[in-house]
């Protein structure tokens, strides 16, 4: 028998689109296997690690448990999707220049936490970016680059929005 599939409509980094999907397909499996967006990382498959972390309706979520067959209306950014003329947005660039980077596996999943929280409080203390961070975790670095690179996107954001 031919196995079950859905249609759904979802807007994947500004671009609608209109996907059959299967049921036991991820959101995670969607973007990265289907549609070849590799930026997004396969870590856990089980919700603990945030290394698949993407935008849905502007909130940070793992897609590795997201039914893509529950998409339908919704509206994904994955990192792919930060970019801004081709270039990297401030966040990103500000985890190059902080040093937050080593392997780099987290770091897709760091900047989509990173950015669902500066879209919600522009100006956050150490412990609301290490708050919205909780859910990401990194084998390499301590952490400290990547607050670091959180604080330093905050502040180059404001001086850009008062310049
Ligand atoms: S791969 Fe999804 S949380 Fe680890
Ligand atoms: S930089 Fe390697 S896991 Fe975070």
């Amino acid at each position: 028998m031919a196995e079950e599939e859905f249609s759904v409509n979802v807007t994947i980094n500004g671009t609608p689109m209109s996907l059959q999907v299967r049921r036991k397909w991820t959101l995670l499996y969607l973007v990265r296997e289907v549609l070849g967006l590799t930026g997004t990382k396969y870590g856990c498959g089980t919700n603990d690690c945030g290394a698949c972390k993407v935008l849905v309706d502007g909130k940070a979520v793992n897609s590795c448990v997201i039914p893509a067959k529950n998409l339908d209306g919704k509206c994904v950014v994955t990192i792919e999707g930060l970019q801004e003329n081709g270039q990297l947005n401030i966040l990103q660039q500000a985890f190059v220049d902080a040093g937050a980077i080593q392997c780099g596996f987290c770091t897709p999943g760091m900047i989509i936490s990173a950015t669902a929280l500066l879209r919600e409080n522009p100006d956050p203390s150490e412990e609301e970016i290490r708050k919205a961070l909780d859910g990401n975790l990194c084998r390499c670095t301590g952490y400290v680059n990547i607050v670091k690179a959180v604080a330093l996107a905050a502040e180059r954001m404001k001086e850009q929005n008062h310049g």
